[in-house]
This record gives C-alpha cells, sequence and structure tokens, in this order.
C-alpha cells in the first residue's frame, strides 16, 4: 500500500482504490523535491506472474488511430488478463490538461479506453507536452473521481514482488525546455529550480533502487534514452539517470516520446531500451541509424504487452490492428527476439 500512516486506519478488506484515495492525498502534497518517491504495491497473480500494457503519447480524443489502438489494447489485455496499465506520458495533446475540469480527460481518456479488461490501475507519466498545461491538475485526486483508473505521480515505484517499476519524471531534465521553451509555457510548479529537483530525484531513485530485492528492475519515463526515430537520444538523460540506473541493475528502460515501436540494445549496457509511443498520430517517417544495436523498429501506431515471472520477461509489439509485430523474452538463460510473420500471430501462453 502507499506510505501513510492514515492507510493503517483503512479495514482490511478495503480495495486497493481505497487505499490509495485516502494515501495519495497525502502523498502528493508533499514537497515534491525533499520528499521520498511515492511507493505503491500491486502485488502479482497468485502464481507469481504479471502482465501488462504499455502504451503512450495518446491523449487525442480518439483521433489519429486512437480508437483503433485502444479497441486492440482492450483485445489483447483480455487475453493477457493484465494487472495494470503504464502510460509513459504525452496523455494529453497539445497542451496537458487545462484543469481538473478539462473535458478532455474524459474525451481522451474515460470515453476511449472503455474496454472491460483496460478497467485497471493505469500508472502513468507526465510527457512534456502534459507540462505544458495545468501539469498539477493531472496529479489530482479530483480526476480518481471522475475515473479512478487514473494513477499520476510525478516520479513513484510500483512494487509488484517479482518486478519494481521506478516511475521517472524525465521532462525537467531536458534543458532546451528552460532554456528555450519558444511559444510554450512549462508549468514547473514544484520542479524549479531544476537542479535541485533533479539532484533529489536522482538521490531518491538510487536509494529505492539499491533496496529492491526483485527479480527485475524496471524504470519507465517519457523522454527517449536511445532512439533512432525523431527525437533520437536524450543526451541529459544518458548523463545524469543512465549512471543510476546502471548502478542499480536495472533491466529495462521503457519511453515514449517519440510515436513509434522500438527495441534497442546498446553497445554501453546491459539495459534494454522499448519506445512505446504509438497511441496515436504517427507515422513520422525518420528513422536515424545510431552506433546502438536497433532489434526492431515500426514507425506506426501501436502498443507493447509484458509478462513477466520470475525468471521470464517478455516484450510484445503490436499494431492497430492488433497483429503481434515483434516478441523479445530476456531470462537468466538467455535472451531471443523475433520478428513474427505477418500470418503468423500467436495466442502467447
Ligand atoms: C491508421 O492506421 C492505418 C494502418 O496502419 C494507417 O494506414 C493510417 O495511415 C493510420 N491513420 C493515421 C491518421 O495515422
Amino acid at each position: 500500500m502507499a506510505q501513510g500512516s492514515r492507510s493503517a486506519a483503512v479495514p482490511a478488506a478495503a480495495s486497493f482504490f481505497a487505499l490509495l484515495a485516502v494515501a495519495a492525498p497525502l502523498l502528493l502534497c508533499c514537497a515534491p523535491a525533499a520528499a521520498e518517491l511515492a511507493r505503491l504495491e500491486h502485488p502479482p497473480k497468485d502464481g507469481g506472474s504479471l502482465s501488462l500494457l504499455v502504451v503512450g503519447d495518446w491523449g487525442r480524443k480518439g483521433t489519429f488511430n486512437q480508437s483503433r489502438v485502444a479497441h486492440q489494447m482492450g483485445r489483447v489485455g483480455e487475453q493477457l488478463s493484465i494487472d495494470f496499465v503504464i502510460s509513459t506520458g504525452d496523455n494529453f495533446y497539445e497542451n496537458g490538461l487545462t484543469g481538473t475540469d478539462d473535458e478532455a480527460f474524459e474525451q481522451s481518456f474515460t470515453d476511449i479506453y472503455t474496454a472491460k479488461s483496460l478497467q485497471k490501475p493505469w500508472y502513468l507519466v507526465l510527457g512534456n507536452h502534459d507540462y505544458r498545461g495545468d501539469a498539477l491538475a493531472q496529479l489530482s485526486p479530483v480526476l480518481r473521481k471522475i475515473d479512478s483508473r487514473f494513477i499520476c505521480i510525478k516520479s513513484f515505484v510500483v512494487n509488484a514482488e517479482i518486478v519494481e517499476f521506478f516511475f521517472v519524471d524525465t521532462t525537467p531534465f531536458q534543458l532546451k525546455y528552460w532554456t528555450h521553451p519558444k511559444d510554450d509555457h512549462y508549468d514547473w510548479r514544484g520542479v524549479a529550480p531544476r537542479e535541485n529537483y533533479i539532484n533529489n530525484l536522482l538521490k531518491d531513485l538510487d536509494g529505492a533502487m539499491k533496496t529492491s530485492t526483485a527479480a527485475w528492475k524496471v524504470a519507465v519515463g517519457h523522454h527517449t534514452m536511445r532512439s533512432v526515430s525523431d527525437h533520437g537520444d536524450t543526451k541529459e538523460l544518458l548523463q545524469l539517470l543512465l549512471p543510476v540506473l546502471q548502478a542499480n541493475g536495472v533491466d529495462f528502460y521503457i519511453n515514449g516520446h517519440d510515436h513509434c515501436l522500438e527495441h534497442i540494445s546498446s553497445r554501453d549496457s546491459p539495459i534494454q531500451y522499448f519506445t512505446s509511443g504509438g497511441g496515436s498520430k504517427a507515422w513520422r517517417g525518420v528513422q536515424n541509424p545510431t552506433e546502438d544495436d536497433l532489434k526492431f523498429f515500426y514507425d506506426g501506431q501501436g502498443f507493447m504487452s509484458l509478462q513477466l515471472d520470475r525468471s521470464q520477461a517478455k516484450f510484445t509489439f503490436y499494431d492497430v490492428d492488433g497483429k503481434a509485430l515483434y516478441s523479445y523474452t530476456r531470462s537468466s538463460l538467455m535472451e531471443t527476439g523475433h520478428h513474427l510473420q505477418a500470418s503468423g500471430y500467436v495466442n502467447e501462453e
């Protein structure tokens, strides 16, 4: 359960959501720079497995194939019996939410992801477009009264026993938003000054990762670390965040920001990088080779699934028709990656 002494007062039979509703306001009111990372508990299924979907860069009121992706997420989510959904940010275009009363919340989220299998917690980070609106609105418990699935905290940890997810607020890292905002306004309330915020965040992440005993450690952020698409690598994350992930044996980094699906294996680290940013507008038409090992790239819309147990982690990318395009499995014994044939949709597991 989330930290906070009031949680203990909730009867044992209360649902996870009831706990969260009580504890979250406590977490969110704390000074962001000094507080420890919020921690949420999400136990795996009996037998110790976990499955989830990852989607990013989506909130466009159903347009640009957002609704088609949502429909297929519902179908695959049912098949895999998912436990939750992760959003890699840019939840609402073009400029986040105007406030907690912005109807874009329902139009781009509640009314779009309607499938039964998607009525699970959504753990979300903010993207740069979210920071261009009222960034605090997305963190507000008021939204959870409208749709209880929406669990957005700037940086936090979800502990699923076999795996810990470290959600990182990556937008403040990117210097150009501070120095060259052009006509965009960024909502830095609770963030500025940048250097303090980043130093504290990295210290908190390092502390949380060091105490983790999970079989898998997964970091999630909005911005790319490694990408062959439009935005490319994010220099600030490679300089500041990557050393913390490397020092703590993080296995995977999952991001959005580039509106595509990609898997990259870099030359300087065993960390595998997955971009799932195909939630709506895609087809950017950019693919720049880098020195890293590009395992898979798809420029169109889609999403990703992740199925985990203690010994194995399996990633699969799907397109707008729900067709599985590529799978990658990592275990302590072996690694495999393969493209699936057009006709070869396999019902995994
Ligand atoms: C929607 O998806 C189809 C199939 O990939 C694609 O041909 C079409 O261009 C997409 N529409 C938009 C607006 O991206």
